[in-house]
């Protein structure tokens, strides 16, 4: 098996290339977009750039497993045996990409049994790098980052997102969000999952909470953790589910607040289902 170092490298260079390519592809117009079940953008840019990274995965990795969100998004196609599978999200913030905001990532995690061992996240648009290695620490274009230290919600600046199809869910997230703003000082959404966790690695967020997939969080999560931000859950996780890679209600935030935030937001889900 391939060091973690050699994963790692080899990972930072595809997202770089495939950041070239969304960058280009957007700087010369080339750009169409079309509708997933009628509500979900996607891009020309999101294809190519899922292409092109996971056909480099398959020319090194032949027998690794891929889980792409363009390309290969089913869940059950993975087997839990000892093969890595890579987690990728081509594009994170597809509707910031197209209309031309700069919040936009694209996410690579390496993992093995249900953990991420290699995470990459990489706004080509910002020069930003955010990587880590387990138990070997998180960086920011190869410099050591460490999440804040924040004592107090009313200081506390919070990120967090809403789904594309919001029918059903949107008592929740009114709930959710109410308490935030009654006890926190205020909310950004940025747009991008996996930048918003890694901004809360770095210190630019206080804490993050949403309910996503898990190509938008796998990576970001490790870089968090690896930056010494806490990662859980404000529900209950099914015991069939990877506990670290599961995407529906998380919270990251800094381990100071970390127990204030989950009793909130325990409470406004608990109250509305
Ligand atoms: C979306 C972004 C957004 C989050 C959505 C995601 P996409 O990913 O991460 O911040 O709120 O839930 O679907 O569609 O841009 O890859
Ligand atoms: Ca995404
Ligand atoms: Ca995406």
């Amino acid at each position: 098996m391939a060091d973690l170092e050699s994963i790692l490298e080899f990972t930072t260079q595809l997202a770089e290339t495939a950041g070239d390519l969304i960058v280009q592809m957007r700087a010369t117009s080339q750009l169409t977009s079309a509708y997933k079940q009628n509500v979900e953008l996607v891009t020309n840019a999101d294809t190519a750039s899922d292409d092109l990274i996971t056909q480099a995965i398959r020319d090194k990795f032949p027998d690794h497993q891929i889980l792409a969100e363009e390309s290969q998004p089913d869940l059950s196609s993975i087997v839990h045996d000892d093969t890595p599978v890579w987690i990728i999200d081509p594009i994170d913030g597809t509707v910031n990409y197209a209309h031309y905001h700069h919040q936009v990532a694209i996410s690579i995690a390496y993992c093995v049994k249900g953990q991420v061992q290699v995470a990459v996240v990489y706004n080509p648009f910002q020069a930003e790098m955010f990587t880590a290695i387990r138990n070997q620490g998180a960086w920011l274009n190869d410099q050591p980052i460490q999440c804040g230290n924040k004592k107090h919600l009313n200081t506390a600046l919070i990120a967090t997102g809403f789904p594309y199809v919001k029918q059903g869910k949107l008592a929740t997230l009114m709930a959710c969000l109410e308490t935030i703003l009654q006890h926190c000082a205020d909310v950004r959404r940025l747009g991008s999952a996996a930048l918003d966790i890694c901004w809360v690695a770095m210190g630019r967020m206080d804490g993050y909470y949403e309910s996503v997939s898990v190509w938008d969080c796998a990576a970001a999560l490790l870089i968090a953790k690896e930056a010494g931000a806490k990662c859980g859950h404000f529900s209950q996780v099914p015991t069939d589910y990877p506990k670290e890679l599961y995407p529906e209600n998380i919270l990251v935030s800094n381990p100071v607040i970390f127990d204030e935030l989950n009793g909130l937001l325990s409470s406004a889900v608990m109250i509305k289902e």
